[in-house]
Parts: structure tokens; sequence; C-alpha cells
């Protein structure tokens, strides 16, 4: 059965970027927000980190921060958009503040910055910013929700959006709209280790790469350099601010080892201390200590001290803590103008999933929701300015609804671990083409294309963006940021 909705614009995700954007433009339009799970499942509820933004313009100023997002992304990023974003910071914080998110009045320090710059509460930024912004879309009269929705495919024709294709409930629902939003997240999934939440399976790059959008730098994958050492996925995160407080890096036999690999020691940007510990890993377990102990670290990082004395039973403030990295980021996606639109005509991305040109080959610590909550804001800027009714089209019911289960657990194991050997934290030109043709051969074992379920969706669009970003790595020959080969 093939139901048809319609609305003015239609935003795909539930993070930072696609609440706030939401948010924004439904103050003149009606908005349907659809997300794959419940509203909170989402990587900006996991950010401890916080927001990098110039406060303190007596000690910090923004050609700093711009400066340090450029020589984080090896100065691949582009200047006009790294300029314009690092200027918004006080007025994303200030658009924040206006939803009753309180932020606390200390700075953090994380990796790659010159000054302490990073506006947080706590450590657990994001699930607040979340909570808000959750608690701000539901009251809004013009935003319709729909929770354990799944987006399959984007409406299309001659390069014009027209809307999505999802999957509720056994029925294929079209959703058509004037403009739509891609807010879909990361790509974390993708990879045996991460601090992704299960949602991560890029399905808005997925998408947009089978409709023929314009996608790069997808050979872009930060592996954040400390993940706790655990049997499980996602990984527990601890945050690059452990370290900015004291917190120090230290090898099996307690050598603090980051100055041999770049004088900023253990606050260099977070490729140089990927690699670094990588090369420590091959002696012995690699861990995270403070040098000096304080009473105030169990208070400042709440949820890391409680979520590491749950799971291995050790003390944040005294314990030697054991770490490795694993798969955080993506600095590439949809490519994305000044304005949050991409290569199809009334199509947006906004988040992780969008390419703004911001993060370069290595994202700065923090520069994540900034550029998120900046996209929001431009992307609506646009819509509201821009918006012209779209013509609807026919929704094909290419899909049927699987009946039967596909046992695809252990093919997408399979993939994973393809991608974590061969195009992970380092890659040789023998590994990427090995991987390359693995997933191809891979394909062939997947259903019918017709078939959907929620399993069936997320192992397609896991392995369409594992082959973009294969392939993006092999022809990228030179390691650059957290592109890294030999
Ligand atoms: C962290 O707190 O280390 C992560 C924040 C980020 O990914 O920028």
């Amino acid at each position: 059965m093939t139901k048809n909705i319609q609305t003015d614009v239609l935003v795909i995700g539930s993070g930072i970027g696609g609440l706030l954007t939401a948010l924004l433009i439904s103050k003149n339009k009606k908005i349907i927000i659809v997300t794959k799970s419940s509203l909170s499942q989402t990587a900006t509820r996991l950010a401890q980190g916080g927001i990098a933004a110039v406060q303190n313009f007596e000690q910090d100023s923004f050609r700093e921060h711009e400066a340090d997002t450029i020589k984080a992304g090896h100065s691949i990023n582009k200047p006009r958009i790294v300029k314009e974003v690092v200027e918004m910071g006080p007025e994303i914080i200030a658009l924040l503040e206006s939803l009753h998110i309180h932020f606390d009045e200390s700075l953090h320090l994380e990796g790659g910055h010159s000054h302490h710059r990073v506006v947080h509460i706590k450590d657990m930024t994001g699930k607040i910013i979340e909570e808000k912004l959750i608690q701000a879309v539901r009251k809004s009269k013009n935003i319709h929700i729909y929770e354990h929705m799944l987006a399959i495919n984007l409406l299309y024709g001659n390069n014009i959006c027209h809307g999505a294709t999802f999957f509720k409930n056994n029925t294929i629902v079209g959703i058509q709209a004037s403009e739509t939003v891609l807010a879909t997240g990361g790509i974390g999934q993708v990879y045996l280790h991460t601090t992704n939440p299960g949602v991560a399976t890029g399905d808005g790059i997925a998408m947009a790469s089978r409709a023929g959008v314009e996608i790069e730098g997808m050979e872009f994958i930060q592996f954040h350099p400390t993940a706790l050492e655990e049997n499980k996925t996602p990984q527990l995160l601890l945050s690059e601010a452990l370290r900015g407080a004291g917190a120090r890096i230290l090898n099996s036999k307690g050598e603090h080892f980051m100055k041999k690999y770049d004088e900023r020691g253990d606050l260099s940007s977070r490729d140089i201390v990927t690699k670094a510990i990588f090369e420590e890993l091959k002696k012995g377990q690699v861990y995270l200590q403070f040098e000096v102990y304080k009473k105030s670290i169990h208070k400042d990082f709440p949820t890391i001290s409680a979520a590491i004395k749950q799971k291995k039973n050790l003390d944040l403030a005294k314990d030697m803590i054991p770490i490795t990295p694993v798969a955080h980021y993506l600095c590439g996606g949809i490519k994305t103008d000044g304005h949050g639109k991409t290569s199809m005509k009334h199509l947006y991305a906004v988040g992780e999933c969008a390419s703004t040109g911001l993060h370069g080959a290595n994202r700065l610590a923090s520069n994540s929701l900034l550029e998120a909550a900046a996209f929001a804001v431009k992307t609506a800027e646009h819509v509201l300015k821009n918006y012209t009714k779209n013509k609807t089209i026919k929704a094909q019911a290419k899909f049927t609804p699987a009946t039967q289960t596909y046992k695809l657990k252990s093919l997408r194991k399979k993939i994973q671990t393809i991608m974590w050997e061969k195009v992970g934290i380092l890659r040789t030109t023998e590994g990427l083409k090995t991987a390359v043709q693995e997933l191809t051969s891979i394909r062939n074992l997947l259903p019918p294309p017709h078939l959907i379920n929620r399993e069936i969706s997320d192992t397609k669009n896991i392995l369409d963006v594992s082959l973009i970003i294969a392939k993006a790595a092999t022809a990228r020959k030179k390691s650059i940021g957290c592109h890294w080969r030999v």
C-alpha cells in the first residue's frame, strides 16, 4: 500500500542540524520532521565536548579560531566558509540560550585549539541541546513529527527534489515537499569500532548519491583518539576536554609519548593524536590518566566518570583508563554551498551529512555542533527567502515491504570489518583495492533491490557508503589530515 502526504518543507533527521532548521523555518511554513528511530536517537545527544565559539575577546579572536580550524584541516578548508562560521559563533550561542539552553561559565580547551573556547554544559552538552530542541519542536504547531519512519529514497526528476519515499508499519509513504533538508547525520556504523549511535548508517548520503547528487571528501573519516577500550559498540567517548583539563596519554611503560609526535603534545589535533596512539598500540595498551588528582573531576565530567565506573570499575580522577581510536566523524559528505544548497534543486543538507568546506582534511574539535547550528541558520534563511511552491510528482511505488527476514547481521559485520581493516586509520594501496573488490561482490548477496525493511535499508546504505569511502580513499593518493596512506 502507498500513502501520500504533502508539506511545505521536509526535514529528514533529528539532531541539532535538523531540529534547529525545522524550528527556524516553522514560523512561516508547515514542516514535517521524519526520523527513523525516536527523535532523541542522534549523535548530537552523545556529543560531550561542546561548541567552539570565541567568547573571551581579550585573550582570543575570530582570526585565531579560523587559523586553528585551517591548521587542523591542513589548509584544504574553504576560507570564506571558515570565516563566516567562526564569526557566527557568538550568535549561535545566543540563539541556543534563547531556547533555554544554559551553558557553563567556564570554557573548555580541546586538541588543536590555541585558547579555551569550547562552550559546554559539563560533559553533556549535546544531550541538553537535544532535549531542549525536542521540547521546542514538539511545542510548534507548524511542525509535524514522524518517528520510526525510514527514509528509503529521494523523490526527484530533472534534478529537482520533490521530497522522499519512506517506510513505516509495512507501508510505503511518499512525502511531497517544496523543499527537502537532509540532516541524517554520520556514517560511523560503516566501521566495526565507532562512537556513533546505531542509527548512523549514512542514509542521507546513500540516498543523495543514488540520486546523482554531488558528494565530496568521503575519504576524510575522523577517528577519535580516545575512546574507551571495550568490547562493545558504540564505544564510550572520552572527551578531548579531559586532556584540556589535565589528563595525559601514556603508553604501557608509563611514558607520555605525544611530544615525540608533535610539539603540541597531548593537545595536538585529532588526526595526529590518533596516528600516534595507533603506533604506540603496536607495543602495548595505551592509557589516559590525570597527572594531578583533582576532586572536581567527577563534578566536571559526571557522564564520563559514571560510565567508566560502571563499565570498568575505574576512577576517572586517578586510574589509568585504557583507550583506543575509533571512527567518530565524517568530514566530507553531500556537497553544499554557503546556504546549505546541494547540487540538486530544492534539496539542502545540514550537519554531519553535509560537506560545507569548514573542516578540510580533519575537523577541529567541537567545530561540528557549531557548523550544524550555523548551517541550520543559513539554510533556514535561504529557504524562507527563496521558497517557491514546487509542483508535485507521482511517487513511484518501486518498493515492496519484505515479508521474510534476511539474516543480514553477519553481512553487515563483514562490511564493517573490511572497512575497519582496509579503509581504516591506515590505508594501503593493496588494502584499498581489495576492499573495493570485496565490497562490490557483497552487493550480489543483498536481497532484491525492490524489497524493503529496516535491516535491508541499513545494510544497503552501509554498503553504498562504504564503497564511496573506499573509492574516494583510493583516488586520493597522498596522505593528508585524517586520510593516512602508505
Ligand atoms: C570530544 O569531546 O572529544 C568530541 C567532541 C567533538 O567531536 O568535537
